[in-house]
């Protein structure tokens, strides 16, 4: 296995598996929550935004898809992040999963596509390297994430609501990707849906986010793709997104949203203290460290995307 490359084998399922077991819940409204990226000041506005839409009356569920560790490489913000996130619903990201029982060869477990340039992968390596020494002092929180599962599926007002961290064949997998989308990918979505029976797929780990919406089997159906929570995600923009599901309308102005029968799927943006996170960033992650390199610029900046590039109409 080439480092950071591939998949590890523990990372397969098959989407007909997937909702085999699903698990309802008596809430409003979902929040999910992708790539927080250990950024305690986003999780601090998102713990906000639930509560000024619990004064609305609404009860929320704040369900986690992985990758909420990456950046917290000291032990007290690795402590902090793992305790507030695990009292909710979590499911493994490839970061978590490797911080609980490394891959040998796995890298960090991206399984990075052959566009994504050689030094980001190396990068992120040396970043899981790091990440993997700090949790290697914190066996009750390796443990309690070994015991995570690697997807849910969640009946929420009647309707099937798939969450993974990657795509519906892997917990890494890249087939729900912004590029996966501009590419065209309605053939493997409509094999998806159809073997999963969800109406909604959630997902993340990519780090761009996606809208899509369409009709499979003449049902209608979305997927969402949060992209990061804990890191700009559109152009001069440096807010992270998580994703909002309700039948009510959000309390806050999403970056863009749909409805489809009464469902609202929306992202909603979350304005976190940058003035807060980034010194702490600078000083976990110093000039010329493979975070600092990576994802200094996005972390101040965004992306080049604009709102209008994340909605994807169906071609289905
Ligand atoms: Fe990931």
């Amino acid at each position: 296995m080439t480092e950071g490359r591939s998949c590890p084998l523990a990372y397969r399922y098959s989407a007909g598996a997937l909702c085999q077991e699903p698990r309802s819940v008596s809430e409003d409204v979902l929040y999910i929550i992708g790539g927080l990226y250990g950024n305690p000041w986003a999780l601090d506005e998102i713990e906000q935004m639930a509560l000024a839409e619990e004064r609305q009356g609404h009860r929320v569920r704040l369900v986690f898809n992985g990758d909420f560790n990456w950046f917290n490489v000291s032990d007290s913000l690795f402590r902090n992040i793992n305790n507030r996130v695990l009292d909710h619903t979590v499911s493994l990201g490839n970061v978590d999963y490797e911080l609980a029982q490394p891959s040998a060869g796995a890298g960090c477990g991206c399984a990075y596509p052959d566009s994504v340039d050689q030094g980001v992968v190396e990068r992120s390596n040396r970043i899981m390297e790091r990440l993997q020494g700090v949790a290697a002092e914190h066996p009750d929180i390796q443990r309690r994430l070994s015991q995570l599962p690697r997807y849910w599926c969640l009946i929420f007002g009647g309707l099937k609501v798939l969450v993974v961290h990657g795509d519906p064949e892997s917990l890494a997998g890249w087939g729900l990707a912004h590029e996966a989308f501009a590419e065209g990918n309605d053939n493997k979505l409509s094999e998806w849906f159809i073997a999963s029976e969800a109406d909604v797929i959630a997902s993340t780990h990519t780090c761009l986010p996606v809208l899509w919406s369409g009709l499979v089997g003449e049902r209608s159906r979305v997927v969402v793709n949060n992209g990061s929570a804990g890191m700009g995600n559109l152009q001069s923009d440096p807010r992270g997104l998580i994703t909002r599901i309700g039948f009510s309308s959000p309390v806050t102005e999403p970056v863009a949203g749909i409805q489809r029968q009464g469902l609202h799927v929306s992202l909603l943006p979350v304005s976190f203290s940058l003035e807060a996170w980034l010194p702490e960033f600078d000083r976990l992650w110093p000039s010329g460290s493979p975070a600092a390199v990576s994802y200094r610029n996005r972390i101040l900046n965004g992306t080049s995307l604009t709102a209008d590039d994340v909605i994807f109409p169906s071609l289905i």
